[in-house]
């Protein structure tokens, strides 16, 4: 495949252009067999490329979104608890367990259509990588089928997943919190660890202290999986400080900062993945992503989709907030949704679009990635190609 008519490419190599994007005007990106093969200036592109040729009259391409933290896998919704948000109730951790019993009478088939309807979803607004995890099963059987219907997500109009097991959500009501981590670091993580390449806990008041998170992230690593952790997004707690000592690829949330906290991340070469749309759906305080960038932290930015503090899939709408409430430039969150979930899944083969890169791009209806930012809440996927191939297409 050749892509040619590029307006702006962002190819996030600082070799292939200038600013941080690493931008190429007037550019062509040639495609063979699902990887990037050839990336510059159209004028210069090579002669006698096989295949589909895609002209994209002026528009601009950016890597595919790689969005690293989302839980797609759950039945029933919680409109009801955002409405009384909205009329002043706070967001509290315990707003999981609805979710959980409705996910546990599901059947799998279920739970596997609802999470491939939300993937589906989220390539047609770019996404062509993304992360997602268990939690709203927390027994072993629907932890583990949380699991198996993930690994159904599949397919040319779907991203591409990894798997995370989130057995540490919440403590359900049948369990005390020591009998439960006992559970999740013994049998369930014996079940869900080879359906898994990621172990996660959330660390917060609510939900599971620092102690209770350091096991289940152990026990985790004693399976071969990564470490990630949900941390500092009610309040200031321990997880962040906890991400650095255990040697988590993210720290995902981090509303709540200290001075300490970011240092840390940056001894820990933590990956800090901000989730502004679950700040915005509980109208909380924006994360200090400027002291992170400050500090040399790597800045991913993601979704977070759940049904209790982020029912949304969109990056394009993500990376706007971003502008908006952490103050990030365009080219900053377009940077931390592409480059930066990359980085926090540890993936070196998707995020930039240089040769060897996956061809994992997206198509902005927009003469600069800056429009994305620019033209909040508007469809401006034009075409979506994942693995080398048009994986989806807008009618307009
Ligand atoms: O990332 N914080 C914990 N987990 C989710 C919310 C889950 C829910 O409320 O259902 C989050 O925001
Ligand atoms: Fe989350």
């Amino acid at each position: 495949m050749l892509l040619t008519g590029i307006g702006v490419l962002a190819t996030n190599d600082p070799q292939l252009g200038p600013g941080l994007l690493g931008e190429i005007h007037d550019a062509a990106v040639a495609v063979e067999a699902g990887w990037v093969v050839w990336v510059g200036r159209e004028a210069d592109a090579p002669q006698g490329v096989d295949g589909e040729r895609i002209d994209v009259a002026g528009r601009c391409v950016v890597p595919g979104f790689v969005d690293a933290h989302t839980h797609l896998v759950f039945a029933g919704d919680r409109a009801t608890e955002f409405e009384a948000r909205m009329a002043g109730t706070p967001y509290q951790a315990g707003g999981i367990r609805t979710t959980v019993s409705a996910t546990r009478a599901a059947t799998t088939a279920q739970l596997a259509q609802g999470a491939s309807r939300l993937a589906a979803e989220a390539l047609r607004g770019g996404t062509t990588t993304l992360e997602t995890k268990s939690g709203y099963g927390l027994t072993v059987v629907d932890e583990r089928r949380s699991l198996e219907a993930a690994a159904t997500v599949a397919g040319d109009d779907v991203p591409a997943v990894e798997r995370t097991f989130l057995g540490a959500h919440v403590v359900p009501a049948e369990h005390t919190i020591d009998d439960y981590v006992a559970l999740v670091c013994g049998e369930m993580m014996q079940a869900c660890a080879p359906l898994a390449a990621w172990c996660d806990v959330f660390c917060e008041d609510g939900a599971f202290g620092e102690d209770e998170a350091r096991a289940v992230l152990r026990a985790g690593a004693a399976h071969g999986l990564g470490a990630r952790i949900h941390a500092n997004q009610l309040g200031h707690g321990p997880g962040a400080q906890l991400a650095a000592e255990v040697g988590a690829a993210s720290a995902d949330h981090l509303t709540f900062l200290s001075d300490a906290d970011v240092a840390a991340l940056v001894d820990g070469g933590v990956v800090a993945t901000l989730l502004p749309a679950a700040e915005f759906c509980t109208r909380s305080a924006p994360a200090p992503a400027r002291r992170l960038l400050s500090a040399g932290v790597v800045v991913a930015l993601a979704s977070d989709c759940n049904p209790g503090t982020s029912y949304t899939t969109s990056m394009p709408f993500v990376v706007a907030l971003a502008c908006q409430r952490y103050g990030l430039t365009a080219a900053e969150a377009v940077h931390a949704a592409t480059a930066g979930g990359a980085a926090a899944l540890r993936r070196a083969d998707v995020g930039h679009l240089a040769v060897g890169a996956a061809a994992d791009l997206v198509v902005i209806d927009a003469p600069t990635p800056v429009h994305l930012a620019y033209r909040p809440g508007v469809q401006l996927v034009a075409t979506v190609v994942r693995g080398g191939r048009v994986a989806w297409r807008s009618a307009a």
